[in-house]
C-alpha cells in the first residue's frame, strides 16, 4: 500500500537563489501537508551517509561538496501516495528533462544542482525522515 509520507530537502542552490518560499508554496498548493521542517546544514559526514548509495558513482565527490556548501530546508510531507506524487511534482533528476511546471523545471540549475530532493520509496522516506528529525519534531 502506498504510504502517506515523503522526505524532501530544498538544496543549497535553491536556498541561495531565494526560492524557499516559492517552492514551499508549490508544495502546499499541491496538497502536501508539512509535518516536520527545519533550516539546517549537512556536514560532510552527513552528506556521505545520506547519499551512501551513490558512493561509487563519478559524481559522488561533487554531490557531497554541493550538498554541504550552505543551508538546506529539510521537511517531511504528508499526502496520499506521497512518494510518487512528490516525485511527479519535482520532475526528472536532470532539469533539462523535467516536465513543464515541475519544481526542477522552474528552479533547478543543472543535474547536479537540481533544487530539491524527494525520497524514491516509502522505506527510504522513513529512513531519511528519521535521519533528520527526532520523533518529537514530527507532527
Ligand atoms: P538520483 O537518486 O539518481 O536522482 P534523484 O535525486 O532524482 O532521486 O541522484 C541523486 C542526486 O545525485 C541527484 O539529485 C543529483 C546527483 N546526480 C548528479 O550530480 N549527477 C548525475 O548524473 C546523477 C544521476 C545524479
Amino acid at each position: 500500500m502506498a504510504g502517506k509520507r515523503t522526505f524532501t530537502m530544498i538544496k543549497p542552490d535553491a536556498v541561495e537563489n531565494g526560492h524557499i518560499g516559492a517552492i514551499l508554496e508549490k508544495i502546499t498548493a499541491s496538497g502536501f501537508n508539512i509535518v516536520a521542517m527545519k533550516l539546517t546544514q549537512l556536514s560532510k559526514r552527513d552528506a556521505e551517509e545520506f547519499y551512501a548509495i551513490h558512493k561509487e558513482r563519478p559524481f559522488f565527490g561533487e554531490l557531497v561538496e554541493f550538498m554541504t556548501r550552505g543551508p538546506i530546508v529539510a521537511a517531511i510531507l504528508e499526502k496520499e501516495n506521497a512518494v510518487s506524487d512528490f516525485r511527479t511534482l519535482i520532475g526528472a533528476t536532470n532539469p533539462a528533462e523535467a516536465a513543464e511546471g515541475t519544481i526542477r523545471n522552474l528552479y533547478a540549475t543543472s543535474i547536479g544542482e537540481n533544487a530539491v530532493h524527494g525520497s524514491d520509496s516509502d522505506e527510504n522516506a522513513a529512513i531519511e525522515g528519521a535521519f533528520h528529525f527526532a520523533g518529537r519534531e514530527i507532527f
